[in-house]
């Protein structure tokens, strides 16, 4: 099934140049060290959202410091900065090969900091222990963003060395320490060493690939725009059979104005938000309910192609609610509840614009006359690779051979992620100029945020020989 824009599949391995294939066995025998590293730093529980592991988070800035000082960048330092409210940011690594004259300068991204492991009983094994089984490495981070920070490593491995001087790309590495907090300190960061992260070239490796046999360039991403929302309807809960029936109470309110947010159908109901469509590559519903792991009568929701509703229409989920516990449940009206939405946007889509449509849309639809408090929480820019930049022509070619070649001949696909990443919009403000190719370690079984997070080590090592092979093609060396 051919889509229209994914290439035709490259040259089988087998007839690789020897330079191409000497550069491949270079990677293959570079993994068992990158497999071990990245063991060490799944241990390191940089929980970046957690103020209890701010410890973790500094270790785990440190270990990723150290790799790519063996890796052999002459610059590695652990950089700080502060978030808008004046408290510290979490640790960043920025390390640096200056480009030799006339060379490019590639920017290589990657977060080293994880989300929480939810319910540590429900996994198969402990998340901070990785395990394999069956060919992925399980563990909190394996894939997000772990394999991310390792790839490049690795890559930097099998290049740096046999760069003499003047020879190669220049090189920075950025591994954020909180992107899975939402970044809260990256525009002081930004503001403080953005001059140090001069880049032709952006390679974001935190994004997800079509299948673990195909791999992706990320073409686009969505945005995210989180709000905490409180509804108050009285002074003091109250007694439900005495009031109920005629005072309104607020854990109902909210439940009757989160629900107004979705048509009929499970589409978000809020007008005026970008809504476009996404290109037509050949993911069946079948797929989408294996993948997802939806249970057998478990209808679907939204409207539009299956693909656009992931990837370029904007979604809502109550990610959160703060209401009365079941185990303190009484027989009670309650005064105040609250909810915590977590809105993706389409790209194109303004943040503040989004903002204001959702939070008159639960103006208008708040029940009762509630007392309604919106408050936004974070947000993140989305992406839209379609918008073109100069020379990306000529360097998306390239990233789509390396990533083609390092998959054995396999079609790249360049889709849509319905994910966020709002470091790609931020990096693009300080670099006008660049390509940027959002590349990754993830494959639609790896539960990033999930129970049992995973990483195909076929993956893995299709990530770190593709970037190989990018560097080495941008240095003129293929
Ligand atoms: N790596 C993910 C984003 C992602 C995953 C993009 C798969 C595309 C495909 C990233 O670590 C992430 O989880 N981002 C957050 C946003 C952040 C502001 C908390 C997200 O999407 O929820
Ligand atoms: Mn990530
Ligand atoms: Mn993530």
């Amino acid at each position: 099934m051919a889509a229209p824009d994914v290439p035709a599949a490259e040259a089988p391995a087998a007839d690789d140049p020897p330079q191409v294939r000497a550069l491949r066995e270079r990677v293959h025998a570079l993994l068992p060290a990158a497999r071990h590293d990245l063991e060490a730093l799944v241990r390191v529980p940089g929980v970046s959202s957690s103020p209890e592991a701010a410890g973790a988070v500094e270790e785990s800035a440190q270990a990723v410091a150290e790799l790519l000082r063996g890796a052999g960048l002459p610059e590695v330092e652990v950089v700080r900065a502060r978030c808008a409210d004046g408290s510290p940011g979490a640790p960043a690594v920025l390390a640096r090969r200056p480009a030799p004259a006339g060379a490019p300068t590639v920017l290589l991204y990657a977060h080293h900091d994880v989300q929480p492991p939810g319910r540590a009983e429900e996994w198969t094994s402990p998340p901070f222990e990785p395990q394999e089984r069956g060919g992925r490495l399980y563990g909190r981070g394996t894939a997000d963003d772990k394999a991310g920070v390792v790839a490049h490593v690795t890559a930097l491995r099998a290049l740096l060395p046999s760069w003499g001087p003047g020879e190669g790309v220049g090189v920075v590495v950025l591994v954020e320490g909180e992107e899975e907090s939402g970044s809260p300190s990256l525009p002081d960061l930004l503001a403080a060493v953005g001059d140090r992260l001069a880049a032709d070239v952006v390679v974001v490796a935190d994004s997800d690939n079509w299948s673990v046999d195909r791999p992706s360039l990320t073409t686009s991403l969505r945005g995210l725009l989180e709000l905490e929302v409180g509804v108050r309807t009285l002074d003091h809960p109250l007694h439900s059979g005495i009031y109920g029936g005629a005072v309104p109470d607020a854990t109902t309110a909210l439940t009757v104005l989160l629900a107004r947010l979705w048509d009929d159908e499970g589409d978000l109901a809020v007008e005026g938000l970008v809504r476009t469509e996404a290109a037509d590559l050949p993911r069946t519903e079948e797929e989408l309910r294996a993948d997802a792991g939806l249970l057998e009568g478990v209808a679907l929701v939204g409207r539009g192609s299956l693909l656009s509703r992931t990837w370029t229409r904007p979604s809502a989920t109550v990610v959160a609610t703060d209401a009365v516990p079941l185990a303190q449940a009484s027989n009670t009206l309650a005064a105040s509840a609250r909810a915590k939405l977590s809105v993706r946007l389409a790209p194109g889509q303004d943040v503040d614009d989004a903002e204001r449509l959702v939070t008159e849309h639960l103006r208008s639809t708040v029940p009762f006359g509630a007392r309604l408090d919106v408050r936004r929480l974070g947000s993140g820019r989305p992406f839209d690779g379609a918008a073109g930049r100069a020379g990306a022509a000529d360097v998306v070619a390239t990233a789509d051979w390396a990533l083609s070649t390092a998959w054995g001949g396999a079609p790249v696909a360049h889709q849509g992620m319905g994910g966020s990443i709002p470091v790609v919009a931020e990096l693009l403000d300080v670099l006008p100029g660049a390509t940027v190719l959002v590349t990754g370690v993830e494959d639609p079984d790896t539960r990033a945020h999930g129970v049992d997070e995973s990483l195909s080590l076929r993956v893995l090592e299709g990530a770190c020989t593709a970037e190989a092979l990018l560097l080495a093609r941008l240095a003129g060396d293929l």
